[in-house]
């Protein structure tokens, strides 16, 4: 595990971008996972005024990690909306090779197997991005999440809950369900990068590269991945 202590949260994007350019610059036609929340919001900008400035990125393919269930493809607060606003629709990534699970299919259960299907159909994803939550989770893997889980439906903690509050007007309409690639699908990804800032994100960075191996704290497991990249910021390593 690679771990790379920067001074802010602009760093760390551009750290993290940085990364993510050398991928695609060696394997135009990379499949990478892809994260949403704050953390990487100025990854996304960075990522576009490098295609602005004449990156093809015809060739990627992308997946999500994850995407509330009973939010619309068109609903404000949606993965997917946020992925078209933040990223995808700034670029020249083919529409049809973004993929983020539906949140309002009819059958979840077979969302998540075509999901599957689907990322090995592409190869295997090369590289995945990832944020983490203060309780530790990877995608909405909560704590407790079997290390041998694939993409499912999964129910949001409380506390994941609260932290996403803040992009909904009221608490009630925050969803208690999403569906998220599990722990076994992150871990088959090639290469893995994580990124944090913030205090409130240091006993989960704690517990992610020095903690016990449990899943009470999800991220703990990415200490069993061969390629693992964590870029923080100084709030975010003050435990470690
Ligand atoms: C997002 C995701 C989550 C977030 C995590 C941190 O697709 O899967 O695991 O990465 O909740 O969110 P932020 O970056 O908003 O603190």
């Amino acid at each position: 595990m690679n771990v790379v202590v920067v001074n802010n949260f602009d760093r760390m994007s551009e750290e993290v971008a940085k990364i993510m350019i050398k991928q695609i610059t060696q394997k135009p036609k990379s499949v990478l996972g892809l994260a949403t929340g704050s953390s990487p919001l100025r990854v996304y900008k960075l990522l576009v005024e490098y295609h602005n400035r004449g990156a093809d990125f015809s060739g990627l393919t992308t997946f999500n990690l994850d995407e509330y269930v009973g939010l619309s493809k068109e609903h404000p607060q949606s993965y997917r909306q946020y992925m078209n606003e933040n990223f995808f629709s700034h670029v020249n990534i083919k529409p049809e090779n973004t993929f983020v699970p539906s949140g309002v299919t009819e059958d979840p259960e077979e969302e998540c197997r075509l999901y599957e299907q689907s990322i090995k159909q592409a190869g295997g994803i090369d590289m995945q991005i990832l944020g983490i939550g203060s309780n530790a989770h990877i995608g909405f893997n909560e704590p407790g999440t079997p290390f041998d889980s694939i993409t499912q439906v999964v129910d949001l903690s409380e506390s994941t809950i609260k932290d996403n509050a803040r992009f909904f007007d009221t608490i009630e309409e925050v969803p208690t369900k999403a569906i998220s690639m599990g722990i076994k699908t992150i871990m088959q990804a090639k290469e893995i990068v994580l990124m944090a800032n913030g205090g409130s994100k240091a006993k989960a960075i704690y517990g992610a590269v020095m903690g016990r191996i449990t899943p009470e704290v999800p991220a703990s497991v990415l200490q069993l991945h061969p390629s693992v990249t964590i870029v923080v910021d100084q709030a975010a390593a003050s435990k470690l």
